[in-house]
């Protein structure tokens, strides 16, 4: 168990190490002698299927498992409950069982949507969850199941996840810049963008800390530090790439969610209060705005934003994803 501090690295094993998160937690960890990881893509490890769970954790027998597996497709979703709910719930349930059988302790990501988004003021971790989509209800799903399962895990809830790779808010409205005159964006949701790389900060100094024997499982909240809307994000990305290029589009216009319908009903307040965090962890919220400015200039200086989508900078570089 996790208890007494490791005399040797800590054995990291990551689910979903090509997602967002999962590439800059596998980046940030290769640059930290306090670990070894072991970055397992979904090739590898399947999460829906048991037997590949169990067969990874008896080759590492890692000391942690991180969970950044997760079908994090809000639309799609809809469309394929049994998908999201197998991933989600049944995938992330093996995984504690299996887990809890092994004695290793579980770091799991979930989400902002788990609540209803009825507090404009923001969510703790005591507020009863009320999804509104099957994403939502998914990843509920899932966290109860650990909460059953396994005593020994962090669950640490995250919102508006954005990064320099894969599908998020920041490289759709780059790319919409480049091609479209006019951006619509909905100004009546509010949360707080987090960068990927700040939240594996998080669970890397999360994990020092249980390595060093805090016992302090449980559920926690992390988001970037100021809340605004997917307008004022907007506004934010595209002053941030103003600073670097000309972009095609010349004006951003406020709408209401009912303009821009969606497959998923999504919360109107997607805040997450993250005081439990700092008071357990002495972990600060870091500003979104400085992270957006270095990821930008990052996309820049690399190799511009020729086709943000399509870019693949992570894990793999300098990393083994086995
Ligand atoms: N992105 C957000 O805004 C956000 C907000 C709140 C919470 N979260 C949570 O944070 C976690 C990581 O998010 P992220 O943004 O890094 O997501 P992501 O970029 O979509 O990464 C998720 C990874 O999990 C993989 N995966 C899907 N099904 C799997 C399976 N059955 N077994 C193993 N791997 C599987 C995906 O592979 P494929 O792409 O090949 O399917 C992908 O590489 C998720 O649990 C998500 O629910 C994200």
């Amino acid at each position: 168990m996790s208890s007494t501090p490791f005399a040797e690295p800590a054995k990291i094993l990551i689910t979903g190490a090509e997602g967002q998160i999962g590439r800059a937690l596998v980046r940030l960890m290769a640059g930290d002698q306090d670990f070894v990881v072991i970055a397992l893509s979904k090739r590898n490890l399947d999460i829906t299927q048991p037997r590949q769970i169990s067969d990874r954790l008896a080759e590492y027998l890692p000391d942690y498992v991180v969970n950044c597996a997760g079908f994090n497709r809000v639309d799609p979703a809809e469309r394929d409950p049994e998908r999201a709910f197998a991933v989600n719930a049944g995938g992330v349930e093996q995984l504690a069982v299996l887990c809890s059988e092994l004695s290793i302790p579980l770091l799991h990501l979930s989400s902002d949507y788990v609540f209803d988004g009825h507090y404009a003021s923001g969510y703790s971790e005591t507020d009863e969850a009320a999804p509104l989509d099957v994403y939502g209800a998914s990843k509920w799903q899932g966290e109860e199941a650990i909460r059953r399962q396994l005593p020994n895990h962090i669950i640490l809830r995250v919102s508006w996840i954005f990064s320099e790779s894969g599908t998020n808010f920041l490289l759709k409205t780059l790319e919409q810049a480049r091609s479209e005159d006019t951006i619509r964006a909905v100004d009546d949701r509010r949360g707080c963008p987090t960068s990927a790389e700040d939240v594996a900060r998080v669970l890397m100094a999360v994990l020092k800390q249980l390595i060093n024997g805090a016992e302090a499982w449980g559920t926690y909240h992390y988001c970037g530090a100021e809340i605004t809307t997917r307008y004022g994000f907007s506004e934010a990305i595209l002053a941030a790439a103003r600073q670097y290029e000309e972009l095609k589009a010349t004006s951003l216009v406020p709408v209401s969610s009912r303009e821009m319908p969606e497959a998923a009903e999504r919360p109107a307040s997607s805040v997450l209060k993250c005081k439990k965090l700092l008071n357990t962890f002495g972990i600060r919220q870091r500003p979104w705005r400085s992270e957006l400015q270095r990821l930008i200039r990052q996309l820049y200086e690399r190799q511009g934003l020729e086709q943000p989508q399509a870019r693949r900078v992570g894990a793999r570089d300098g990393n083994q994803i086995t």
